[in-house]
C-alpha cells in the first residue's frame, strides 16, 4: 500500500487515541495465565495484537476479538503444543514476550515471523531465558525459534545489558508462568506495563532504586481474576498526532484517552522544552495506568539536544521527533539511540534516507542523528521509502503538513500493525491521506 499525504487545511477537532499496542498484547498474555473469563475494552485491533492473539489460541488460549473489545475465556485444559509453527508477523513484542511465557509451559513450539521480524536479534531474550533454565534455540540468533520443555530456576537474577522492556518482560513472564521468584536489574528504566499489569492482577512485584539501577523483584505469585480490563490509548500513536498539531501552520486539536505512563510519555517534556504548546487535562488512572486528554496547538519549535536516560522512554517516538526537529528553529541532536538500528527497520538509516528525500540537512551517527531545522516548506513531491516500517511511514506522511505538493510514502501496509485507523483519523483532522 502506497500513500499520498497532502495538507489543504488547518488541523482541527477532537479524536480518540487508539488502544495501546504494548498493553493490548500484554493483557492477552497475562489474561491467558490468569485463566478466567476476562472482557477487555479499548483493545487495539491491529495486526500485532491480532497475531499475538492467534499465537496464544494456537497454544490453547481462547481469545475472541470483536472491534475494540476482546474476550478471554477460561481454559478447561492445560496449554498445548501447537500442530504447526506459530507466526508472530511483524511483532517483536509478540515473539519476545511469548518466548518467555512458552518457556515455562512444558510445551514444544516453533515461533516464526515476517521478513523484518526474521532479521531481528533474539539472543538478547534466548540467552537469559536459557540461563534461567529454559530450552530455547535460535541458531542464527534470529527467528525461527524452537522452544522445548525446560526447568525454570527459582531466584534467578538478571542484570540487563540492553535497555529493553521486551527482554525484561520476557524474563518476568517466564518466572510468573513457572511460579518462581525473579529479579531483573535495569540500568535505564524502560516501559513498565508488565509490572503494572501483574500488580493489577494481584501479583507481588516491586520496583526499587539501587544506586542508579532499577531492581524489579517478582515473588512467586498466583494471579487473581478481575473479570474486566480497560486498555488506555497508545502514547506512541498519539505522538504522531501531537507532532502533527505542533508543526501544522494552523491547528487546535484534542486527543482523547492518551496513556501517560511516565515510562512512555517522555516525548511530551521534550516537545514542551522545544516550545510546543501541549496541555494535559482530565487525568485519571485506569487499570494502573495514567491516562488523560492532550490538547495541542501549532507552535514555533526550537531545536534540542537529548540523550541518556530519556531515550528508552521515547524510543518509539524518535522517528516522529525527527520530523518535529526538521521544522524547528536551529539544530537538534539525538544520541544514545543505537537500539533504533534493530527495530522494525534500521530506523536511524530510514530516518536519514527520508530526510534526504525531503532535503533536510542532517548528520547520521552510529547511535543517533543531528538535524538542522528548516523554515521553508518542502518543495516538489518527494517519494519516501518506509522500509515496511509503520513508524517511518506515519512520520513522513505527517511531514507533508510542511510541504507544498504533498509527500508520497511507499510500502505503508504495516501502519495496520499499530494504528489501523490512521488514515481515517488524519482525514478527520484535516490532513488528506489517500491510497495511490
Ligand atoms: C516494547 C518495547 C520496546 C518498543 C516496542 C514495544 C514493548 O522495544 O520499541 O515497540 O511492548 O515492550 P525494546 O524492548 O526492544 O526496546
Amino acid at each position: 500500500m502506497n500513500l499520498l499525504a497532502k495538507s489543504n487545511s488547518a488541523l482541527l477537532g477532537e479524536v480518540l487515541c487508539p488502544g495501546d499496542k504494548s498493553i493490548s498484547q500484554r493483557i492477552l498474555i497475562i489474561g491467558s495465565l490468569v485463566n478466567e473469563d476476562i472482557s477487555i475494552k479499548g483493545f487495539l485491533n491491529g495486526e500485532d495484537p491480532k497475531s499475538t492473539a492467534m499465537a496464544l489460541n494456537q497454544i490453547g488460549s481462547s481469545i475472541k476479538i470483536n472491534g475494540t473489545n476482546a474476550y478471554i475465556s477460561k481454559r478447561d485444559v492445560p496449554f498445548i503444543s501447537p500442530k504447526s509453527s506459530v507466526d508472530l508477523g511483524n511483532s517483536g513484542t509478540g515473539i519476545r514476550l511469548l518466548m518467555g511465557l512458552i518457556s515455562s509451559l512444558n510445551i514444544r513450539t516453533t515461533l516464526v515471523g515476517d521478513e523484518s521480524l526474521s532479521k531481528r536479534p533474539m539472543l538478547r531474550v534466548a540467552n537469559p531465558l536459557n540461563e534461567m533454565g529454559a530450552n530455547v534455540e535460535c541458531s542464527e540468533g534470529t527467528p525461527p525459534i524452537q522452544i522445548q520443555k525446560g526447568n525454570i530456576k527459582d531466584n534467578f537474577l538478571y542484570d540487563m545489558p540492553v535497555a529493553s522492556a521486551q527482554v525484561k518482560s520476557s524474563i518476568i513472564l517466564a518466572a510468573l508462568a513457572a511460579n518462581k521468584k525473579v529479579t531483573v536489574i535495569e540500568k535505564h528504566p524502560t516501559r513498565n506495563h508488565t509490572e503494572r499489569m501483574i500488580s493489577y492482577f494481584g501479583g507481588s512485584i516491586e520496583q526499587t532504586k539501587k544506586g542508579f539501577d532499577n531492581s524489579i523483584v517478582l515473588q512467586s505469585s498466583k494471579l487473581i481474576n478481575k473479570t474486566s480490563y480497560e486498555v488506555v490509548g497508545d502514547f506512541s500513536s498519539a505522538a504522531f498526532l501531537i507532532v502533527a498539531g505542533l508543526i501544522a501552520k494552523e491547528s487546535n486539536m484534542l486527543i482523547k484517552n492518551v496513556g501517560l505512563n511516565p515510562t512512555r510519555s517522555g516525548l511530551i517534556k521534550v516537545l514542551q522544552s522545544m516550545g510546543g504548546e501541549i496541555e494535559i487535562i482530565n487525568q485519571s488512572i485506569v487499570c494502573n495506568e495514567e491516562v488523560g486528554d492532550v490538547s495541542v496547538k501549532s507552535s514555533k519549535l526550537k531545536g534540542i539536544d537529548i540523550g541518556g536516560d530519556i531515550i528508552p522512554n521515547i524510543i518509539d517516538e524518535i522517528p516522529i521527533l525527527s520530523i518535529a526537529a526538521s521544522f524547528a528553529n536551529g539544530s537538534s541532536t539525538i544520541k544514545d539511540a543505537a537500539e533504533l538500528r534493530v527495530k522494525e527497520s534500521d530506523r536511524l538509516a530510514a530516518i536519514s534516507d527520508g530526510l534526504s528525500q525531503i532535503k533536510i540537512k542532517h548528520e547520521l551517527f552510529e547511535d543517533g542523528i543531528k538535524i538542522q531545522g528548516e523554515e521553508n516548506d518542502i518543495t516538489g513531491r518527494p517519494e519516501i521509502d518506509s522500509f515496511g516500517d509503520h513508524r517511518i511511514a506515519m512520520s513522513f506522511l505527517i511531514a507533508s503538513l510542511r510541504s507544498e505538493n504533498g509527500i508520497f510514502v511507499k510500502d505503508c501496509k504495516n501502519i495496520l500493525t499499530s494504528f489501523p485507523n490512521f488514515l481515517e483519523t488524519m482525514n478527520k483532522l484535516g490532513l488528506e491521506v489517500n491510497e495511490t
